[in-house]
């Protein structure tokens, strides 16, 4: 098994082809564009002898919460195409290495279904964080302006005390792009 990191300028129509189609078999709909929106994202590619068995990616985000910004890396569009035999796992330890690596903080939204998935892989997962979000130009481009209180927050921090500062109040925590 390898671990391929690109980043999204650098896609080709090949793989970005292979993601779109996993998504609609995964979610029958495929609702991102890698090609428009994703190129300074980084993207994770487990490979084992040539062929993709998960992916994922971490997009640089914004975040406003008590008038102080954060930038984070948002986890998102992770998926298994080969499910039940530890490649998301390795997928998500390799996105924690890369965090540990660069010092930042990974953060993104799940259903509570895959809740314990991100927690066997050494996530916190938090249920009282996604409903305080807002993304305050949703009315702009048709986006979500919030989240589905049902979701669950995961997040990797190697520096320690992200999560205790949004903790520490109930405000909203403003996001500078569309939910990931
Ligand atoms: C969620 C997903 C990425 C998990 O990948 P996977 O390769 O099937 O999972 P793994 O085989 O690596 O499992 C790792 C561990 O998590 C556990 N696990 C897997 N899915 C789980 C779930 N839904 N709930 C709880 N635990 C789970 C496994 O039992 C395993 O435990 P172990 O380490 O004790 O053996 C995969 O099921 C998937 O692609 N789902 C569809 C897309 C999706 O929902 N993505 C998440 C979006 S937020």
């Amino acid at each position: 098994m390898t671990i391929e990191i690109q980043t999204g300028h650098d896609l080709s129509d090949e793989i970005i082809d292979m993601m779109n189609q996993q998504r609609v078999q995964e979610y029958e709909i495929n609702t991102k564009n890698f090609r428009q929106n994703e190129q300074d994202s980084t993207f994770f590619f487990l490979r084992d002898g040539g062929q993709v068995t998960a992916f994922g990616m971490l997009k640089p985000i914004t975040l406003i919460h008590q008038g102080q910004m954060t930038t984070v890396l948002g986890i998102g569009n992770i998926i298994a195409r080969d499910k039940s035999a530890g490649n998301g796992k390795q997928l998500m330890l390799s996105i924690k290495a890369y965090l540990d690596d660069k010092q930042r903080i990974g953060l993104g939204f799940c259903n509570s279904h895959v809740a314990g998935f991100y927690r066997k892989c050494g996530y916190q997962v938090l249920n009282d964080l996604p409903e305080r979000f807002r993304y305050p130009l949703a009315s702009l481009n048709g986006e979500k302006e919030k989240l589905s209180p049902a979701l669950n927050s995961l997040c990797h921090d190697p520096i320690g005390g992200f999560i205790e500062a949004l903790q520490s109040d109930d405000d909203h925590i403003y996001i500078n792009q569309p939910f990931w």
